[in-house]
């Protein structure tokens, strides 16, 4: 250190605190008050939205934060998933889609703050509720309450997390990004379940997580009695209404759900962008201060991960970003208006309380007067009639459920009814199975000659450490859930006069607790069943035929997603506890307590078929695969898809199963899992409480056709895909599409406040143009190459298929064109003065469709 000895020593100071400084960004103080969580001193009003690491792939984490971003979030929020990340007790994987380090820095590096839930109880949707299945084989060990052995793993994991975080420095205390984090999840819904040493756990639970020493403020969503310090927050479809239990604490919302999960065998939900706005605005309006959307991405639940049982492979949740990836439109775009109206109030927001001022029957105002500052939100909580209102000496018209939002209490800067965003058209692009490949003509070959190669998984029996038991196990205490499958295989000598037989015919009955069943007697398919998402139960009965002699019966049980939510949850059992009785026109017999043989697993799991880079004699090749048998497995190859586009399998023709793209798996399928024929609704009326069951569509269709494949799951050239079919199907038909868009519309009318990007303050604005549609092409370097349809006057019909009104005016589709052709985006004035006026007194509205390309 001789040159630096010869430095005065101020200077080498100086020079170290630089070097420290560039290796560390600032720490940032992160507290609260009964207004909101003050972060530097500032209150601030925040926009969060859920995206879960494990449900996508590390390539596309920064897209979707850059989604979020623009989209107008100031947080993302993600659970913890104990599963993913502890396999196996003490080995630990923070690798991949796991790997939550990469993915707290990718949501800082789009400059957006992070919750992280870390319950370890997430719920979710998620297999066992994020809990790892050994968990449940530590001795003594009492899930949730006060349970030493659990506290202790509970804790064990709480603090792997909190270290692994403060190894990289996340925590704002540290200069990153997590500026609030959760412990447990919900537990108030169910602690009445769990009596007083539930009441101990919760005050065990708090303790210790603020023992972790993070340095930021821990929160309990669904818990009244949740401890000091800690704030309890709310979820739901709705939280104006929720008041923290000490006026200490600020009004959070930690799930507000953007739509709702699918279940195979369901029909698809959806929450009208209307409502959710509408929700939003009014938590806002009434001294709400962070909302999170559950979910802003969902996603997908790739491999085993779904919960249940029964929930499907798709997590869409109709949130503002698709399963794809891709933004959700016109809620990702309306949304960010009035992310963008909102934020227009924060200084008003957090320099007080709201005022409340009754507007006549279902309608209020709230207003946040500090000196000079004032916002404004006035509401229409009538689920019918729209309104006008009188406010400040000025009137105002107010849709049927809905909030307008006035940063300066005079002018509407946003009403959630009223949709200025647009909306796309987007559309599966089928390209069959072969398609085209993009990089050279060797891959074409290989793939022309290639078809599906198969492997028959054995009926029954077959692996070495089969155990044989006298009765009937549990599924989930046998496999540990290291497959979905567990075969019970018993045998039974006929003389053929035994009472429960009708010459060779008998009816065979299995109950299960679920969840799908199948039966084969003599190696033959003799029946299955399924339970659902609302019953798991199975009892089936089905007719077999018997031989004189030995007869054997082996009946495969499987699960579909274990049990994530309700008291003992972890507890609801699988697969066939019985009875199973063989009956006749004489008599019956009872197999329940013979002896069973018991394999868990499949043989084909075992030889690791689903990763074909590991070959195995099972495999045949010839040509003649068998079609629509059970238990089969399939093998071929395919091309990537050329391009960006997001890809997904279209499964039409396979029953259920589970697939995998290079040895990856994309996640179980089942589109033969009908949803019902009625309880969905052409077009969902907005107005109104929303519920789960609300908005539904697909009734008397697949739940789930289409498979995301992540775009990084594939590699240039030939790919390797391998399904297992369990009930039987054709791989033939199964087929490669890819989402694009198709067009882009809005449709806006004259009422509508000016686009909000038009403000540049509550007081100033860019151009006094009134209301204006926006066109903007979905991808970088699109430009808009034609209208397909414009209207000016009383249109009607949705993105793709509009038409005009009565009164339309004759010059729209040339007004478009001159203004959108050519250009990436582009803004019509929704007026009169543009189009003429083609009917007089008559609120008249604007539509466009425009193509990119
Ligand atoms: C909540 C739970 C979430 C999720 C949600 C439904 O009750 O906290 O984890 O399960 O319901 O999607």
């Amino acid at each position: 250190m001789a040159a630096v000895g010869r430095l005065p020593s101020a200077v080498v100071a100086l020079l170290l605190a630089l070097l420290c400084l560039a290796g560390t960004s600032a720490a940032t103080n992160v507290t609260y008050d009964h207004r909101a969580l003050v972060i530097d001193g500032v209150r601030r009003v925040l926009v969060s939205g859920s995206i879960h690491y494990p449900r996508s792939t590390p390539d596309m984490w920064p897209g979707l934060m850059q989604k979020a971003k623009d989209g107008g979030l100031d947080m993302v929020e993600t659970y913890v998933f104990w599963d993913v990340h502890e396999p196996v007790r003490g080995q630990y994987d923070f690798e991949g889609r796991n790997d939550l380090v990469r993915f707290v820095k990718a949501a800082a590096d789009a400059g957006l703050y992070v919750h992280l839930r870390i319950g370890p109880y997430v719920c979710a949707e998620w297999n066992y509720g994020g809990f790892p299945l050994w968990l449940h084989f530590i001795p003594g060990i009492k899930f949730r309450t006060d349970n030493e052995p659990f506290k202790t793993e509970m804790q064990r994991f709480t603090e792997k997390v909190v270290a692994t975080m403060k190894g990289a420095g996340l925590y704002a205390s540290q200069g990153g990004p997590i500026i609030l984090s959760q412990i447990e999840n919900e537990y108030g819904n169910i602690d009445a379940s769990y009596g007083a040493p539930g009441k101990s756990y919760i005050r065990w639970a708090a303790g210790m997580a603020v023992a972790l020493d993070t340095g930021v403020p821990w929160v309990m969503c669904q818990q009244a009695d949740t401890p000091a310090p800690l704030i309890n927050t709310c979820n739901g479809f709705y939280c104006d209404q929720f008041t923290p239990s000490l006026s200490s604490r600020p009004k959070l919302w930690t799930e507000n759900w953007s739509g709702w999960f699918l279940s195979f065998g369901g029909a698809v939900p959806y929450r009208p962008t209307e409502d959710l706005a509408f929700a939003v605005a009014r938590f806002y309006q009434r001294g709400g201060t962070l909302q999170n959307y559950y979910m802003y991405h969902g996603g997908t639940n790739f491999g085993r991960s779904s919960g249940g049982p029964f929930i499907s492979t798709s997590y869409d949740y109709d949130a503002p970003i698709d399963e794809y990836g891709l933004v959700r439109q016109p809620k990702w775009g309306h949304l960010r208006d009035v992310h963008k109206a909102i934020k227009m109030c924060e200084p008003a927001l957090i320099a007080t309380d709201p005022s409340y001022m009754s507007l006549g029957q279902n309608a209020e105002a709230h207003v946040y007067k500090a000196g000079s500052l004032c916002a404004a939100f006035l509401a229409n909580i009538d689920n019918q009639s729209d309104k006008t209102v009188t406010f400040n000496g000025k009137a105002y018209k107010l849709p049927a459920w809905s909030v307008s939002i006035l940063p300066d209490c005079k002018n509407v800067v946003l009403n959630t009814a009223q949709i200025n965003s647009q909306v796309a058209s987007t559309q599966m692009r089928n390209l069959g199975f072969s398609t085209q490949a993009s990089d050279g003509s060797s891959v074409e070959a290989e793939l022309a000659s290639s078809t599906w190669s198969y492997a028959v998984e054995p009926v029954g029996i077959t692996k070495e450490n089969a155990m044989t038991k006298p009765g009937l196990m549990e599924q989930i205490n046998t496999t540990a859930d290291a497959s979905d499958f567990l075969w019970y295989s018993t045998s039974i000598i006929v003389a053929g006069d035994e009472p429960y037989l009708n010459g060779s015919q008998s009816n065979l009955l299995v109950n299960s607790l679920g969840h799908v069943l199948q039966v084969f007697v003599n190696g033959k398919f003799a029946g299955s069943s399924k339970g659902s998402a609302t019953s798991s139960l199975i009892s089936l009965t089905t007719p077999v035929t018997l031989v004189p002699g030995k007869n054997k019966i082996d009946l495969l049980s499987a699960t579909v997603g274990l049990t994530n939510y309700g008291a003992f949850f972890d507890l609801v059992g699988a697969g066939i506890t019985g009875p199973v009785k063989l009956t006749g026109p004489k008599g019956t017999l009872d197999l329940s307590s013979a002896d069973w043989t018991y394999q868990i697993g499949l043989r084909g799991e075992d030889l690791h078929l689903y990763n074909p880079s590991e070959a195995s004699p099972e495999w045949v090749s010839d040509n003649s695969y068998p079609t629509n048998n059970p238990l089969t497995w399939y093998k071929s190859k395919f091309t990537t898809p050329a391009g960006d586009d997001p890809v997904a399998i279209d499964f039409t023709g396979m029953g259920k199963g589970e697939a995998w793209v290079n040895g990856q798996s994309i996640g179980r399928y089942w589109p033969t899992n009908i949803a019902p024929q009625s309880g969905c609704v052409n077009s969902c009326n907005y107005r109104g409480p929303y519920s789960a069951s609300k908005c539904q569509k697909k009734c008397g269709q697949p739940s789930q056709i289409l498979y995301h494949v992540p775009r990084s799951f594939l590699q240039p050239g030939s790919n390797d895909i391998v399904l297992f079919e369990q009930f039987g199907g054709d791989p033939s038909k199964i087929s490669f599409t890819t989402k694009q868009t198709e067009s882009v519309c809005a449709h806006v009318s004259e009422d509508h406040p000016d686009q909000i990007d038009s403000w540049i303050s509550p007081q100033q604005k860019l151009q006094r143009s009134g209301p204006a549609l926006r066109l903007e092409c979905p991808k970088e370097g699109q430009v808009i190459s034609s209208i397909k349809f414009a209207s000016f006057g009383t249109p009607s019909g949705t993105c793709g298929s509009y038409s005009h009104g009565e009164c339309s005016s004759s010059q729209a589709l040339a007004v478009a064109q001159e203004a959108c052709v050519g250009v990436s985006s582009c803004s019509v004035p929704v007026s009169a003065k543009n189009f003429g006026d083609p009917c007089r007194g008559v609120t008249k509205s604007l539509v466009v469709e425009a193509a990119c390309s």
